[in-house]
């Protein structure tokens, strides 16, 4: 700690740290935990949107899992490169997934950048931004073992009422697309004691809904809880975490179809505290793509997943992820993932092209989708989703649901900004003292992705 002392003493106003969060919401919470720790060590840490002009030190917290994300740190290195150019003693430094990927190899290709931080030694942020003051070189601190997830007190979070509450990290399947085992590494669940004290911890601080967070968090595996003597599976988890006094809603993402079963369906189902939004990732509609890709799962076993899930809780929102012109997909795999949009008629989706990522094992296939094509057939899957999203969204209208008021409407007082049970945005009449609980509203009229909606009373 003594190089943040002697920094504190030397500077008449506390050093400045912009961060910048690419990517995930685990990148949103190692943000709010960074921001926590260098608050702690006696930083001002700017607003989100701030432009960073006014900072000391500028962070990004960055994501490896498409080109496009990476490209955005890239150019953002090479401007400021010329800031610092008129303000040497600027600290420049890079959180998240790129450092896991690219490591010390960055330091060569970006010279103005000071210091990385890995995914896995958060907690020696404040110390290390000290040292590279101190020491003026480049420095990074990469763990490699271990687990990611921080719990602190000192979280600094941007809501007063929702908190993310990452559970597990990694991943062990093998999608051949995806940079997160590289970046991640294996699957490393937190112990189930110590979720169930954090999520009580925050339910004590007034956080009234948590999100799960995980790169595949249903296949979630920890160590015992209290009574409990074996290990705990996602569902047991959930169950054990609704018992939880003052929490109201459990969200969770990102799941995968292999650890999507009916158990935890069946616990959703009964559990009314539960999110009524099921994120699931297809990526392909085509057995052939989907077996290159090695999702595990044939269309037709994920379609039955689908109707099991809408039977067992038939108010559940269900989106998705696809991927437009992945290595070997035809014209014919393409019409077939149109059809399964048609056919299992997502309530929203996620399409992405496909970018090839070094060092996973379709980087060995052919990138053989011109990008004209995988934009075209982008474009015909999102214009197909959003026509289907719109009447789904427009068949829940003149329904009551559950209702988690949030905030106050900054575009007229008189009205609250909430989040149904699935996970929509609702507007709706309401007074200050409302937010932070829950809320009956009957839907009356959507606008582009948003509802109004019109309060009928508390609701627990
Ligand atoms: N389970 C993970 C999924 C990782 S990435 C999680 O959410 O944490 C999220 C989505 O990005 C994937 O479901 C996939 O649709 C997309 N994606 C991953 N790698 C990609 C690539 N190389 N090109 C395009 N899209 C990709
Ligand atoms: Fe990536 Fe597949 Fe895991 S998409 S995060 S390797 S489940």
């Amino acid at each position: 700690m003594s190089e943040e002392i002697v920094i504190k003493n030397q500077e008449t106003r506390k050093l400045r740290v912009s961060i910048k969060t690419f990517g995930c919401q685990m990148n949103q919470y190692d943000t709010e935990v960074a921001s926590g720790l260098l608050q702690d060590a006696g930083y001002e840490i700017l607003p989100e949107g701030d432009s960073g002009a006014s900072a000391d030190i500028i962070l990004m917290n960055t994501c490896s899992v498409r080109e496009h994300a990476e490209d955005r740190v890239y150019s953002r290195l090479g401007i400021l490169a010329e800031t610092k150019k008129q303000n040497p003693d600027l600290v420049l430094g890079l959180l998240g997934c790129m450092v896991e990927e690219h490591r010390e190899k960055l330091f060569r290709r970006f010279p103005q950048l000071d210091l990385m931080i890995g995914t896995r030694n958060l907690v020696e942020l404040p110390a290390l931004i000290g040292r590279v003051r101190k020491e003026r070189r480049q420095i990074a601190r990469i763990k490699q073992d271990g687990i990611s997830i921080e719990y602190t007190e000192l979280i600094k979070r941007r809501t007063e009422h929702h908190a993310w509450l990452p559970i597990m990290t990694g991943c062990n399947k093998v999608c051949t697309f995806c940079i997160v085992p590289i970046t991640r590494g294996s699957e490393v669940s937190m112990p189930a004691r110590d979720v169930y004290r954090e999520a009580a911890r925050l339910a004590g601080e007034g956080v009234r809904w948590i999100t799960l967070l995980g790169q595949n968090v249903n296949s979630y595996n920890g160590a015992p809880a209290g009574e409990l003597s074996s290990n705990v599976s996602f569902p047991k988890l959930l169950d054990t975490l609704c018992e939880i006094e003052g929490l109201f809603q459990i969200s969770f993402t990102t799941s995968h179809p292999h650890d999507a079963t009916p158990k935890l369906f069946e616990v959703i189902a009964r559990n009314p505290k539960i999110s009524r939004r099921f994120h699931l990732p297809l990526q392909s509609g085509s057995d052939a793509v989907l077996k290159r890709m090695k999702r595990l799962h044939t269309y037709e076993e994920y379609a039955g997943k689908i109707e099991r899930m809408r039977g067992m809780i038939p108010d559940v929102l269900v989106t998705t992820d696809i991927i437009a012109g992945f290595s070997g997909e035809t014209e014919e795999s393409h019409r077939e993932t149109m059809k399964a949009l048609e056919d299992l008629r997502f309530d929203g989706a996620y399409i992405y092209k496909y970018s090839v990522r070094a060092g996973t094992p379709a980087a060995k296939l052919p990138d053989d989708v011109p990008l004209e094509v995988k934009e075209r057939r982008n474009q015909e899957l999102l214009e197909t989703q959003k026509r289907i999203s719109d009447e789904n969204y427009r068949a829940r209208l003149g329904r009551t649901v559950i209702v988690f008021a949030e905030s106050v409407n900054a575009r007229n007082p008189d009205e609250l900004v909430g989040r149904t049970n699935f996970d929509k945005k609702v507007i709706f009449r309401g007074s200050r003292d409302q937010i932070g609980a829950i809320h009956r509203v009957e839907l009356t009229e959507l606008i582009h992705e948003t509802f109004k909606g019109v309060a009928l009373g508390p609701s627990r």
